[in-house]
């Protein structure tokens, strides 16, 4: 097994995952495979990938994968043994479509797989401010004579502490299309909440499609650790460097 890159919290292997990943401990995993979609040469599903992911994985657990919609039904067999939770659509606000002969693609989604009794797997559901008008839930109440209302013996307690769940569309960009580290780089602003949603502090996170680190990357952001395998030598020294400058959250969202 190659360790292509360590530190304290994030350890990148170089190699096939599906090699690799025998070898590998994690709590939840969060990836970005090959959709399987393109004519990029690396672009070429690796079949077996969820199998060896999942004995990497403990019995009760949580995978968030980015892939489309047509890669989730073409291959929704290599999912038996995991139910589906939820989606997120990640809204790419730069994006720019090749084919003309359809709606411009400017989505992705990541699905949210959990194997084990639901209340089990560790999730987090995360809030984000809310800068609108602050929600008022009155007092019940009910009819009496026309024209009067009166409370209900029993009210509703409702605070509102200025947040709301986050929408289930993240919008984030990895930067500047000429100057992206892989061209199918994810944002760390994306990544984070899905990160923080099924990680718990401390856990460790593995990426077994880790491109240019930025799983790695944001995972570590918030204390969590962080395993990644990558097959293409080029993107380990591109992650390498990544990581081993201070990119902490913000850097590159
Ligand atoms: C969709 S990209 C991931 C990009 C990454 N999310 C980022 O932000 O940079 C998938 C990556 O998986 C790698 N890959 C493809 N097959 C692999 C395999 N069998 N084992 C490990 N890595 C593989 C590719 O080289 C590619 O860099």
């Amino acid at each position: 097994m190659s360790i292509y890159y360590q530190d304290d919290l994030v350890t990148l292997h170089h190699g096939d995952c599906r090699d690799v990943l025998g070898g590998v401990r994690a709590d939840v995993c969060v990836t970005d495979p090959p959709y399987g979609e393109t004519s990029i040469s690396w672009d070429v599903w690796p079949v077996g990938w969820v199998e060896a992911t999942t004995l990497a994985l403990p019995d009760a657990t949580s995978m968030w994968c980015f892939g489309s919609m047509r890669m989730f039904l073409e291959r929704s067999g290599d999912f038996a043994g995991w139910r589906l939770s939820q989606d997120v659509v990640w809204r790419k606000p730069r994006a720019r479509s090749t084919a003309t002969d359809r709606f411009a693609r400017i989505h992705e989604h990541a699905l949210h797989w959990y194997r084990g009794p639901w209340g089990e797997v560790y999730h987090q559901a995360q809030r984000v401010p809310y800068y609108g008008k602050r929600a008022h839930v009155p007092a019940k109440a009910i009819k009496g004579s026309p024209g009067e209302l009166r409370p209900m013996a029993s009210t509703i307690e409702y605070s509102d502490d200025g947040t709301r769940l986050t929408p289930s569309i993240l919008e984030g960009t990895a930067g500047d299309p000429r100057t992206v580290l892989h061209p199918t780089q994810k944002p760390l602003a994306v990544l984070a909440p899905l990160i923080e949603y099924a990680c718990p502090p401390g856990g460790i996170v593995l990426d077994p499609f880790a491109g240019s680190g930025s799983t790695l990357d944001a995972a570590r952001s918030f204390g969590r650790r962080a395993v990644g395998i990558e097959a293409d030598e080029r993107y380990c020294e591109i992650a390498a460097k990544r990581l081993s400058q201070d990119t902490l959250f913000g850097g590159a969202a």
